[in-house]
Protein backbone atom coordinates (compact mmCIF):
# COMPACT_ATOMS: atom_id res chain seq x y z
CA UNK A 1 0.00 0.00 0.00
CA UNK A 2 3.00 2.04 0.61
CA UNK A 3 4.00 1.39 -3.05
CA UNK A 4 0.25 2.45 -4.28
CA UNK A 5 0.60 5.90 -2.23
CA UNK A 6 4.25 7.31 -3.37
CA UNK A 7 2.72 6.37 -7.19
CA UNK A 8 -0.63 8.74 -6.27
CA UNK A 9 2.21 11.60 -5.48
CA UNK A 10 4.09 10.80 -8.35
CA UNK A 11 0.97 11.72 -10.28
CA UNK A 12 -0.36 14.45 -8.87
CA UNK A 13 2.98 16.20 -9.05
CA UNK A 14 3.33 15.24 -12.74
CA UNK A 15 -0.14 16.31 -13.34
CA UNK A 16 -0.37 19.72 -11.63
CA UNK A 17 2.00 21.16 -14.50
CA UNK A 18 -0.70 20.26 -16.96
CA UNK A 19 -3.69 22.34 -15.09
CA UNK A 20 -4.52 25.37 -17.54
CA UNK A 21 -8.08 27.12 -15.58
CA UNK A 22 -9.42 26.89 -12.66
CA UNK A 23 -12.15 24.08 -13.92
CA UNK A 24 -9.06 21.79 -14.75
CA UNK A 25 -8.23 23.02 -11.27
CA UNK A 26 -11.35 21.48 -9.71
CA UNK A 27 -11.52 18.80 -11.51
CA UNK A 28 -7.82 17.26 -10.62
CA UNK A 29 -8.68 18.47 -7.06
CA UNK A 30 -11.01 15.78 -6.73
CA UNK A 31 -9.56 13.36 -8.97
CA UNK A 32 -7.14 13.05 -5.67
CA UNK A 33 -8.74 13.97 -2.91
CA UNK A 34 -12.80 14.41 -3.62
CA UNK A 35 -14.85 11.67 -1.72
CA UNK A 36 -14.32 9.26 -4.62
CA UNK A 37 -10.54 10.49 -5.27
CA UNK A 38 -7.86 7.91 -5.42
CA UNK A 39 -5.77 8.92 -2.50
CA UNK A 40 -9.09 8.85 -0.52
CA UNK A 41 -10.20 5.45 -1.82
CA UNK A 42 -6.79 3.82 -1.22
CA UNK A 43 -6.55 5.27 2.24
CA UNK A 44 -9.83 3.71 2.83
CA UNK A 45 -7.89 0.43 2.71
CA UNK A 46 -5.95 1.07 6.07
CA UNK A 47 -9.01 -0.61 7.92
CA UNK A 48 -7.79 -3.74 6.44
CA UNK A 49 -4.02 -3.90 7.29
CA UNK A 50 -2.49 -5.50 10.60
CA UNK A 51 -2.79 -3.20 13.36
CA UNK A 52 0.86 -2.86 13.69
CA UNK A 53 1.24 -1.48 9.72
CA UNK A 54 -2.17 1.10 10.33
CA UNK A 55 -0.16 3.91 12.30
CA UNK A 56 3.05 3.78 9.82
CA UNK A 57 0.74 3.53 6.93
CA UNK A 58 -1.86 6.52 8.16
CA UNK A 59 0.98 8.59 9.00
CA UNK A 60 2.30 8.08 5.17
CA UNK A 61 -1.52 8.88 3.99
CA UNK A 62 -1.10 12.45 5.73
CA UNK A 63 1.99 13.47 4.30
CA UNK A 64 0.93 12.68 0.96
CA UNK A 65 -2.39 14.19 1.37
CA UNK A 66 -0.36 17.40 2.79
CA UNK A 67 1.94 17.60 0.20
CA UNK A 68 -0.72 17.38 -2.73
CA UNK A 69 -2.63 19.99 -0.56
CA UNK A 70 0.58 22.40 -0.91
CA UNK A 71 0.88 21.78 -4.81
CA UNK A 72 -2.76 22.21 -5.33
CA UNK A 73 -2.61 26.16 -3.31
CA UNK A 74 0.67 26.62 -5.05
CA UNK A 75 -0.95 26.26 -8.24
CA UNK A 76 -4.24 27.87 -7.51
CA UNK A 77 -2.76 31.43 -6.91
CA UNK A 78 -1.42 31.87 -10.36
CA UNK A 79 -4.42 30.31 -12.00
CA UNK A 80 -6.58 32.44 -10.54
CA UNK A 81 -4.52 35.46 -11.22
CA UNK A 82 -4.78 34.56 -15.33
CA UNK A 83 -8.32 34.13 -15.01
CA UNK A 84 -8.45 37.68 -14.07
CA UNK A 85 -6.18 39.05 -15.97
CA UNK A 86 -8.02 36.74 -19.11
CA UNK A 87 -11.34 38.79 -18.35
CA UNK A 88 -10.01 41.88 -17.93
CA UNK A 89 -8.09 41.55 -21.37
CA UNK A 90 -4.53 42.34 -21.39
CA UNK A 91 -4.48 46.38 -21.60
CA UNK A 92 -5.91 46.29 -17.74
CA UNK A 93 -3.25 46.09 -15.42
CA UNK A 94 -5.00 44.69 -11.97
CA UNK A 95 -2.17 46.05 -9.78
CA UNK A 96 -2.16 49.31 -10.06
CA UNK A 97 -3.78 51.63 -7.81
CA UNK A 98 -7.01 52.88 -8.34
CA UNK A 99 -7.74 56.42 -9.97
CA UNK A 100 -10.47 56.51 -7.39
CA UNK A 101 -8.35 55.64 -4.37
CA UNK A 102 -8.99 57.99 -0.97
CA UNK A 103 -6.48 58.43 2.09
CA UNK A 104 -8.43 59.04 5.49
CA UNK A 105 -7.05 62.01 7.35
CA UNK A 106 -6.05 61.51 10.92
CA UNK A 107 -9.15 62.20 13.70
CA UNK A 108 -8.87 65.94 15.59
CA UNK A 109 -8.39 63.82 18.91
CA UNK A 110 -5.04 62.59 17.25
CA UNK A 111 -4.12 65.21 15.73
CA UNK A 112 -4.25 67.34 18.99
CA UNK A 113 -2.72 64.38 20.83
CA UNK A 114 0.42 64.10 18.81
CA UNK A 115 0.55 68.25 18.80
CA UNK A 116 0.48 68.22 22.49
CA UNK A 117 2.71 65.63 22.65
CA UNK A 118 5.60 67.13 20.26
CA UNK A 119 5.20 70.23 21.98
CA UNK A 120 6.07 68.30 25.56
CA UNK A 121 8.61 66.22 24.17
CA UNK A 122 10.56 69.54 23.22
CA UNK A 123 10.62 69.95 27.12
CA UNK A 124 12.28 67.09 27.88
CA UNK A 125 8.51 64.84 29.27
CA UNK A 126 7.97 61.50 28.48
CA UNK A 127 4.82 59.66 27.60
CA UNK A 128 3.09 57.68 29.99
CA UNK A 129 0.72 56.00 30.32
CA UNK A 130 -1.62 53.85 32.79
CA UNK A 131 -4.44 51.20 32.67
CA UNK A 132 -8.18 52.60 31.96
CA UNK A 133 -9.77 50.52 34.99
CA UNK A 134 -7.83 50.98 38.07
CA UNK A 135 -8.23 51.40 42.03
CA UNK A 136 -9.96 53.93 44.07
CA UNK A 137 -6.60 54.15 45.83
CA UNK A 138 -4.98 55.20 42.42
CA UNK A 139 -7.74 57.34 41.27
CA UNK A 140 -8.58 58.95 44.76
CA UNK A 141 -6.82 58.02 47.97
CA UNK A 142 -2.54 58.58 46.71
CA UNK A 143 -4.49 61.22 45.42
CA UNK A 144 -5.06 62.97 48.70
CA UNK A 145 -8.74 62.83 47.91
CA UNK A 146 -10.99 62.06 51.55
CA UNK A 147 -13.49 59.45 51.24
CA UNK A 148 -16.04 62.03 51.22
CA UNK A 149 -15.03 63.91 48.33
CA UNK A 150 -18.03 64.67 45.75
CA UNK A 151 -15.82 63.20 42.60
CA UNK A 152 -16.14 59.64 44.71
CA UNK A 153 -19.67 59.66 44.97
CA UNK A 154 -21.48 56.91 42.73
CA UNK A 155 -23.04 59.42 40.41
CA UNK A 156 -19.76 60.95 39.25
CA UNK A 157 -17.44 57.78 39.15
CA UNK A 158 -18.20 54.69 37.23
CA UNK A 159 -17.56 51.42 39.80
CA UNK A 160 -17.17 48.22 38.40
CA UNK A 161 -19.37 45.04 39.89
CA UNK A 162 -17.66 43.62 43.00
CA UNK A 163 -16.69 40.56 41.52
CA UNK A 164 -14.90 41.93 39.05
CA UNK A 165 -11.40 40.34 38.09
CA UNK A 166 -8.66 42.64 36.75
CA UNK A 167 -5.55 40.35 36.56
CA UNK A 168 -3.15 43.12 35.62
CA UNK A 169 -4.28 45.32 37.58
CA UNK A 170 -4.19 44.02 41.41
CA UNK A 171 -6.29 45.95 44.67
CA UNK A 172 -6.20 46.15 48.14
CA UNK A 173 -8.47 44.38 50.26
CA UNK A 174 -12.00 45.60 49.99
CA UNK A 175 -11.44 48.66 47.56
CA UNK A 176 -13.15 48.74 44.30
CA UNK A 177 -12.46 48.58 40.73
CA UNK A 178 -13.16 52.21 38.78
CA UNK A 179 -13.54 53.34 35.25
CA UNK A 180 -10.79 55.95 35.83
CA UNK A 181 -12.28 59.85 36.68
CA UNK A 182 -9.23 61.28 35.49
CA UNK A 183 -5.60 60.69 34.19
CA UNK A 184 -4.47 61.50 37.39
CA UNK A 185 -3.77 58.51 38.54
CA UNK A 186 -1.06 58.04 35.65
CA UNK A 187 1.13 60.22 38.32
CA UNK A 188 1.03 58.10 41.08
CA UNK A 189 1.84 54.98 38.88
CA UNK A 190 4.70 56.86 37.57
CA UNK A 191 6.39 58.03 40.37
CA UNK A 192 5.64 54.39 42.14
CA UNK A 193 7.69 52.98 38.99
CA UNK A 194 10.70 55.58 38.67
CA UNK A 195 12.99 57.26 40.91
CA UNK A 196 12.66 61.32 40.69
CA UNK A 197 13.86 63.75 38.73
CA UNK A 198 11.19 62.82 35.99
CA UNK A 199 8.52 64.38 33.76
CA UNK A 200 5.96 62.99 32.10
CA UNK A 201 2.92 63.29 29.74
CA UNK A 202 0.41 61.03 29.89
CA UNK A 203 -2.93 61.16 27.40
CA UNK A 204 -5.21 58.88 27.96
CA UNK A 205 -9.06 58.21 28.33
CA UNK A 206 -11.06 58.75 31.16
CA UNK A 207 -14.63 57.93 32.03
CA UNK A 208 -17.53 59.86 34.13
CA UNK A 209 -21.52 59.25 34.91
CA UNK A 210 -22.01 62.47 32.85
CA UNK A 211 -25.33 63.05 30.91
CA UNK A 212 -23.97 63.58 27.29
CA UNK A 213 -24.60 66.36 25.99
CA UNK A 214 -23.15 69.61 23.58
CA UNK A 215 -20.20 69.67 26.32
CA UNK A 216 -20.50 66.52 28.48
CA UNK A 217 -19.98 62.68 27.22
CA UNK A 218 -19.35 59.71 29.51
CA UNK A 219 -15.81 59.21 27.90
CA UNK A 220 -13.20 61.52 27.36
CA UNK A 221 -9.69 62.05 26.48
CA UNK A 222 -7.44 64.11 28.90
CA UNK A 223 -3.54 64.94 29.41
CA UNK A 224 -1.87 64.52 32.60
CA UNK A 225 1.49 66.46 33.19
CA UNK A 226 3.60 65.91 36.00
CA UNK A 227 7.62 67.37 36.39
CA UNK A 228 9.25 66.49 39.67
CA UNK A 229 12.67 67.49 40.78
CA UNK A 230 14.39 69.47 43.35
CA UNK A 231 13.26 73.49 43.68
CA UNK A 232 10.39 73.41 41.23
CA UNK A 233 8.45 76.62 41.33
CA UNK A 234 4.81 78.37 40.15
CA UNK A 235 7.55 79.74 37.50
CA UNK A 236 8.08 76.42 36.20
CA UNK A 237 4.66 75.81 36.63
CA UNK A 238 3.97 78.21 34.03
CA UNK A 239 6.50 78.75 31.62
CA UNK A 240 6.22 75.70 30.26
CA UNK A 241 2.12 76.37 29.97
CA UNK A 242 2.96 79.50 28.44
CA UNK A 243 5.48 77.56 25.68
CA UNK A 244 2.58 75.32 25.32
CA UNK A 245 -0.04 77.99 24.61
CA UNK A 246 2.24 79.81 22.08
CA UNK A 247 3.36 76.79 20.16
CA UNK A 248 -0.40 75.99 19.83
CA UNK A 249 -1.99 79.53 19.23
CA UNK A 250 1.05 81.35 18.60
CA UNK A 251 2.75 84.10 20.22
CA UNK A 252 0.34 86.34 20.53
CA UNK A 253 -1.64 84.76 23.39
CA UNK A 254 -1.48 85.21 27.04
CA UNK A 255 -2.10 82.89 29.33
CA UNK A 256 -2.92 83.63 33.40
CA UNK A 257 -3.16 81.36 36.91
CA UNK A 258 -6.06 82.11 39.31
CA UNK A 259 -6.55 80.60 42.45
CA UNK A 260 -8.30 77.06 42.37
CA UNK A 261 -8.23 73.99 44.37
CA UNK A 262 -7.99 70.32 43.77
CA UNK A 263 -6.72 67.80 46.75
CA UNK A 264 -3.62 66.76 44.76
CA UNK A 265 -1.99 70.36 44.13
CA UNK A 266 -1.17 72.93 46.54
CA UNK A 267 -1.73 75.82 45.82
CA UNK A 268 -3.82 75.15 42.91
CA UNK A 269 -4.87 76.80 39.54
CA UNK A 270 -6.74 77.23 37.40
CA UNK A 271 -5.66 78.62 33.80
CA UNK A 272 -7.01 81.07 31.31
CA UNK A 273 -5.91 81.93 27.97
CA UNK A 274 -6.56 84.08 25.38
CA UNK A 275 -5.55 84.44 21.76
CA UNK A 276 -6.62 87.70 19.00
CA UNK A 277 -7.34 84.47 16.74
CA UNK A 278 -9.82 82.85 17.62
CA UNK A 279 -13.10 83.82 16.04
CA UNK A 280 -15.80 84.91 18.14
CA UNK A 281 -13.79 83.28 21.66
CA UNK A 282 -10.71 85.88 20.18
CA UNK A 283 -9.44 88.22 23.14
CA UNK A 284 -11.39 86.99 25.88
CA UNK A 285 -10.28 84.63 28.73
CA UNK A 286 -11.10 81.50 28.42
CA UNK A 287 -10.67 78.71 31.12
CA UNK A 288 -9.21 75.78 29.81
CA UNK A 289 -6.95 73.39 32.75
CA UNK A 290 -6.13 72.69 36.31
CA UNK A 291 -2.68 72.80 37.59
CA UNK A 292 -0.51 73.53 40.09
CA UNK A 293 2.37 72.35 42.81
CA UNK A 294 1.84 68.89 44.18
CA UNK A 295 0.95 68.74 47.09
CA UNK A 296 3.36 66.81 49.78
CA UNK A 297 0.17 64.21 50.51
CA UNK A 298 0.78 63.35 47.52
CA UNK A 299 4.56 62.37 47.30
CA UNK A 300 4.40 60.95 51.00
CA UNK A 301 1.55 58.42 49.61
CA UNK A 302 4.51 57.37 46.76
CA UNK A 303 7.42 57.25 49.25
CA UNK A 304 8.78 60.67 47.88
CA UNK A 305 10.12 62.77 50.49
CA UNK A 306 8.78 66.42 50.02
CA UNK A 307 11.48 68.15 52.21
CA UNK A 308 13.12 67.19 49.14
CA UNK A 309 11.47 66.98 46.06
CA UNK A 310 8.85 69.69 44.82
CA UNK A 311 6.83 69.89 41.87
CA UNK A 312 4.23 70.50 39.70
CA UNK A 313 1.44 68.86 38.24
CA UNK A 314 -1.74 69.86 35.16
CA UNK A 315 -4.52 67.81 33.60
CA UNK A 316 -6.22 69.51 30.17
CA UNK A 317 -9.10 67.81 28.28
CA UNK A 318 -8.21 66.60 25.18
CA UNK A 319 -11.67 67.41 23.25
CA UNK A 320 -11.83 70.53 24.78
CA UNK A 321 -8.65 71.87 23.64
CA UNK A 322 -9.90 70.79 20.35
CA UNK A 323 -12.63 72.22 20.45
CA UNK A 324 -11.79 75.86 20.77
CA UNK A 325 -9.05 75.16 18.42
CA UNK A 326 -10.90 74.00 15.50
CA UNK A 327 -14.07 75.78 16.67
CA UNK A 328 -15.86 72.42 17.39
CA UNK A 329 -19.28 73.69 19.32
CA UNK A 330 -20.94 69.93 19.98
CA UNK A 331 -18.22 67.35 21.70
CA UNK A 332 -20.43 64.48 20.14
CA UNK A 333 -19.36 65.07 16.54
CA UNK A 334 -15.89 63.79 18.26
CA UNK A 335 -17.23 59.91 17.99
CA UNK A 336 -19.88 59.66 15.41
CA UNK A 337 -17.96 59.13 13.09
CA UNK A 338 -19.40 61.20 10.13
CA UNK A 339 -16.65 61.31 7.43
CA UNK A 340 -18.52 65.00 6.53
CA UNK A 341 -17.21 66.21 10.14
CA UNK A 342 -13.86 64.46 9.74
CA UNK A 343 -13.02 65.26 6.66
CA UNK A 344 -12.30 69.04 7.59
CA UNK A 345 -9.21 68.25 9.47
CA UNK A 346 -6.99 67.49 6.83
N1 LIG B 1 -7.64 65.63 37.41
C1 LIG B 1 -8.32 66.91 37.23
C2 LIG B 1 -9.69 66.66 36.60
O1 LIG B 1 -9.89 65.67 35.99
C3 LIG B 1 -7.53 67.82 36.35
C4 LIG B 1 -6.29 68.30 37.02
C5 LIG B 1 -6.30 69.47 37.75
C6 LIG B 1 -5.13 67.59 36.94
C7 LIG B 1 -5.18 69.91 38.40
C8 LIG B 1 -3.98 68.01 37.58
C9 LIG B 1 -4.03 69.21 38.31
O2 LIG B 1 -2.85 67.35 37.53
O3 LIG B 1 -2.91 69.63 38.93
O4 LIG B 1 -10.54 67.49 36.72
Amino acid sequence: MEDELKLILKQAKEGVSDLRSLSDFDTFKSKFLGPKGILTVTAKGIGKLSPEERPLIGKVVNEVKSEIEGLLAGIHESLETEALAGQLGPEVDPTLPSPFASYGTKHPLTQICEEVTRIFRKLGFSIAKGPEVDTEWYCFDALNTPESHPARDDHDTLFLPENTQMGNVSKKGDERYILRSHTSTVQIRTMLKETPPLRILAPGRAFRRDTVDATHSANFHQFEGLYVDKNVTVKDLKAALDFLFHEIFGKEAKTRLRPSFFPFTSPSFELDFMSPKLGKLSNRWIEIMGCGMVDPEVFKSVGYDPEVWSGYAFGIGQERLAMILYGIDDIRYFYQNDVRFLRQFR
